[in-house]
């Protein structure tokens, strides 16, 4: 079996954390969210797994290689962005045509059981199956009109507020049979959910497979702290203090909370709950960290809060800075001492704050 992961966004929702990183590789426990999608790949028994990329396109190549976990990975390489259905054409080649195989949207995490949804996809002799998701709001996703025997005979994206056929999603996870290259046009960007997909529902060819299993998407930066808050929640372990971390005296650690490697905590601070640190971060004496996630290499310095955010790579935030819930800081800036900033305030990465910021704002 042969995987397609679409990786070529700009994840624009996610600035300035997306800046500098793809979406892809952002980290979910502290390890890119791609690693846990590649990780579930092998352990269903798939062996080659075709990259769809673009944007930052060399940081996955850097990181995977030509294999991962047992599975060859190949690279189809867009010139110039060709969305979700141009991208699985453009990768026709290296898939071949021998087998229908997965396509998954790189930016969510779940724990589906794809072997389920191919199995229904091959007694239905279905020319695509979509993994289906229930949702309270619809109306940023695909959703879809199915009958009783799991056959879709309406796809609709991003239909406005009330106008949703129902409150099933396109999860972003298919099993595609290669008969689908015949219905995406080459040589120009495609959207499989907004041509291909209501095409083939007209015809009967599409069908669903609904699921109750962890779905997350990971699209802005709040969705983003809450995959790792339920990624900490279904966690076996409610503390994981990786190696070599070192914590200070009279330390209190409200769990869940997870450290990685290399973390320092001085003495008298409080993690968590709903905390993650990334690899060889400094935190101060006295500080207080809560629901947040904190990426590798960060300093957070003395009697400094930081609370609901999200810390970039290389952020330095100095003494008794105060960082609100909703901010989020690109890597490599720092945050003088003294310095607050208010809800929702976005840093650009390597800027320097000196002065507080009031309002909700983006620093650019
Ligand atoms: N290779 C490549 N080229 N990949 C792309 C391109 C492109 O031009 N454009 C987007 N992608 C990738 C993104 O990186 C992401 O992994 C996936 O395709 C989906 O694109 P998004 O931009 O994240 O779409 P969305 O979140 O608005 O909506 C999609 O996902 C929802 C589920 O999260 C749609 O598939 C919806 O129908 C679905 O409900
Ligand atoms: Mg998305």
């Amino acid at each position: 079996m042969k995987a397609i992961i679409l990786a070529g966004g700009v994840g624009t929702r996610l600035r300035p954390l997306s800046c500098t990183r793809p979406k892809l590789l952002f980290p979910l426990l502290n390890k890119p969210l791609l690693d846990h999608t590649l990780e579930r790949l092998a352990e269903t028994g798939v062996k080659g797994v075709t990259l769809a990329v673009k944007f930052m396109a060399e940081s996955f190549m850097k990181r995977y290689g030509e294999s991962t976990n047992g599975m060859t990975i190949s690279y189809s390489k867009e010139k110039i962005p060709m969305w979700t259905g141009g991208a699985i054409k453009y990768a026709e080649e290296l898939i071949g045509h021998e087998d229908q195989f997965l396509v998954l949207n790189g930016d969510i995490f779940t724990t589906i059981d794809y072997r389920g949804l191919i199995h229904e996809h091959k007694e239905n002799e279905a020319v695509a199956t979509i993994a289906l998701y229930s949702v309270e709001d619809p109306s940023r996703y695909g959703t879809v009109k199915l009958t009783d025997d799991n056959r879709i005979t309406q796809f609709v994206e991003k239909a406005p507020l009330g106008k949703a056929p129902s409150n099933l999603i396109n999860a972003g996870v298919y099993v595609l049979d290669p008969e689908i290259f015949d219905y995406i046009p080459a040589g120009r960007p495609v959207s499989i959910e907004r041509e291909v997909f209501p095409k083939l529902a007209k015809q009967g060819k599409l069908f669903g497979h609904t699921f109750t299993d962890i779905w997350i998407d990971i699209g802005k930066p709040e969705d983003y702290l809450r995959a790792n808050k339920i990624m900490l929640d279904v966690s076996t372990k409610k503390r994981l203090i990786g190696f070599g971390a070192k914590l200070g005296a009279e330390v209190v650690i409200n769990d869940p909370v997870m450290v990685d490697s290399g973390v320092t905590v001085g003495e008298n601070s409080q993690i968590g709950p709903y905390v993650i640190v990334g690899r060889d971060t400094v935190l101060g004496r006295n500080v207080l960290l809560e629901n947040s996630v904190v990426f590798p290499e960060a300093t957070i310095s003395d009697n400094a809060t930081v609370r609901g955010a999200v810390i970039g790579e290389a952020v330095t935030i100095g003494e008794n800075a105060r960082i609100s819930e909703g901010c989020v800081i690109g890597d490599y800036v720092t945050i003088n001492d003294n310095i607050t900033l208010s809800k929702h305030v976005t840093v650009c990465h390597s800027k320097e704050v000196k002065e507080n910021v009031s309002e909700s704002t983006n620093i650019i």
